[in-house]
């Protein structure tokens, strides 16, 4: 019997590619999707909701964490063309996808990359996640932080959760953790948030997280 999910790091099911095509105001590109990856066939609607509800970037380092087959990491290369953008996943199946469809998309500046291989150096102007809510409470929160530990002062962190799978509870874990988190959108049962770096102390010399 399977144990195959969305996340695992390389998925069982049987390839069975789809092409998909992405329409914002601004931009249209085709994606390649496939069995054992995120939103097989289809843009999931939470996704679609962050694309069209991002904020203008610096051109700077930007990550995708979980990026699938890599709606939001390829949106962000095609904008911000300046920019350098990570493209993080466990997945290989969806790294893959995500290389092979940054590549059609022309966003030459997308990086997929493993988790680990992200030099350890390097801190984020934004990141950007629809994340795996289904990892887990526990194994979700772990992830969050580590990203999010890894913004640059002032930085930003986009996340798009659905209502039912937490999103109010997660803003508000992240809140007691003293980050600033703020509801930018809400629509059709998904919250859009924006979480802030928690300002470094005057006193105690820290970085911002
Ligand atoms: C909800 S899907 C979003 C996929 C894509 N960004 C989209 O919007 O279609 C979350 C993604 O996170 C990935 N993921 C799970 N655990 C991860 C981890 N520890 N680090 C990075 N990505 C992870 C999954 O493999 C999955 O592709």
């Amino acid at each position: 019997m399977s144990q195959d999910h969305y996340f695992s790091p390389d998925p069982k099911v049987a390839s069975r590619p789809r092409t998909i095509q992405v329409t914002l105001p601004d931009l249209s590109f085709e994606l390649d999707t496939d069995r054992g990856v995120f939103a097989h066939g289809h843009l999931d609607v939470g996704t679609d909701l962050l694309l069209r509800t991002l904020p203008a970037v610096p051109p700077e380092e930007l990550v995708d964490v979980g990026c699938g087959y890599g709606a939001i990491a390829i949106t962000l290369g095609l904008r911000n063309p300046d920019a350098r953008v990570w493209a993080v996943d466990v997945n290989r199946r969806a790294l893959y996808l995500c290389a092979r469809n940054a590549e059609r998309a022309g966003a030459l500046n997308v990086v997929p990359a493993e988790p680990d291989a992200v030099p350890a150096g390097i801190r984020f102007a934004a990141i950007y996640s629809n994340p795996p809510v289904r990892l887990g409470k526990e194994s979700l929160h772990e992830l969050l932080l580590t990203w999010i530990g890894r913004l640059e002062p002032g930085g930003v962190a986009t996340l798009v959760v659905q209502r039912h799978l937490g999103s109010d509870s997660l803003a508000a874990w992240l809140t007691s953790l003293g980050h600033p988190v703020e509801r930018v959108r809400s629509k059709a049962g998904y919250r859009v948030l924006e979480v802030h770096a928690i300002a470094a102390s005057p006193h105690d010399g820290s970085r911002a997280r």
